[in-house]
């Protein structure tokens, strides 16, 4: 490798897509498209915009779903990218969105409900997970937060799911990956973890 010093726009590296369904005042539906978030444990922390409708739902109406579309979605997150539950959309993002009170409605998608949250799941997505949020932590310039949420039932389509066991099948699973301001497919299998559940033998390595 021969390393220059880069200046990338943005610092999306590469990481799952998500859909957040969140719960309007009036009952409704809000959903939205995400990308920055990591899980430990049950926990799944996401980083959300503190100007958005769905950080205002969190706040009020702890009950959200995250779901994981496949690579076939990724036109449902263009669709979604200029659209905002808020209204009046707030003036910093005047230039760039549009408010949309029917989100699912507009990316094509369909809601499904959820068994223990108020907010649906997305019935496209294979990987749907109910959670709670548990704790809204303002960033440094409270220009986002970190929002930490408890993930209380997982749903997945029984194609990704292996069969007496409950796992999620790595190799029937297809996340879409963001990665800076693109869309990828997962790829191909590069390995595995000697902890895997799904695995016939350890990996065979040096
Ligand atoms: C691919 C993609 C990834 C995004 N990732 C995030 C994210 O991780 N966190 C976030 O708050 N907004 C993210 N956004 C922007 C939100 O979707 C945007 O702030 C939108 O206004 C949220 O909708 P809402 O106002 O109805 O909540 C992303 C948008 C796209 C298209």
């Amino acid at each position: 490798m021969a390393h220059v010093v880069a200046n990338p726009h943005v610092l999306y590296v590469g990481t799952p897509a998500l859909l957040v369904a969140s719960t309007n005042a009036d009952g409704s539906p809000n959903l939205a498209p995400a990308s920055s978030s990591w899980a430990l444990g049950r926990m799944l922390c996401l980083g959300i915009e503190a100007d958005g409708q769905t950080a205002l739902n969190m706040a009020a109406r702890a009950g959200i779903t995250v779901n994981y579309p496949s690579a076939p979605l990724w036109p449902a997150l263009v669709r979604l990218s200029h659209l905002t539950g808020r209204s009046p959309v707030p003036e910093a993002k005047r230039d760039r969105y549009t408010y949309e009170h029917d989100k699912f409605a507009a990316a094509r998608l369909t809601p499904q409900r959820s068994d223990l949250v108020d907010a649906p799941r997305v019935r496209e997505c294979a990987l749907q997970f109910e959670a709670m949020v548990r704790r809204m932590t303002p960033g440094l310039d409270r220009s986002y937060f970190m929002v930490e949420a408890e993930v209380v039932r997982v749903h997945a389509d029984e194609a990704i799911v292996q069969d007496g066991t409950g796992e999620i099948d790595p190799r029937a699973w297809h996340p879409l990956v963001y990665a800076f301001r693109h869309f990828f497919d997962r790829g191909a299998e590069a390995g595995w973890l000697p902890s895997s559940r799904i695995a016939e033998h350890p990996p065979v390595i040096d």
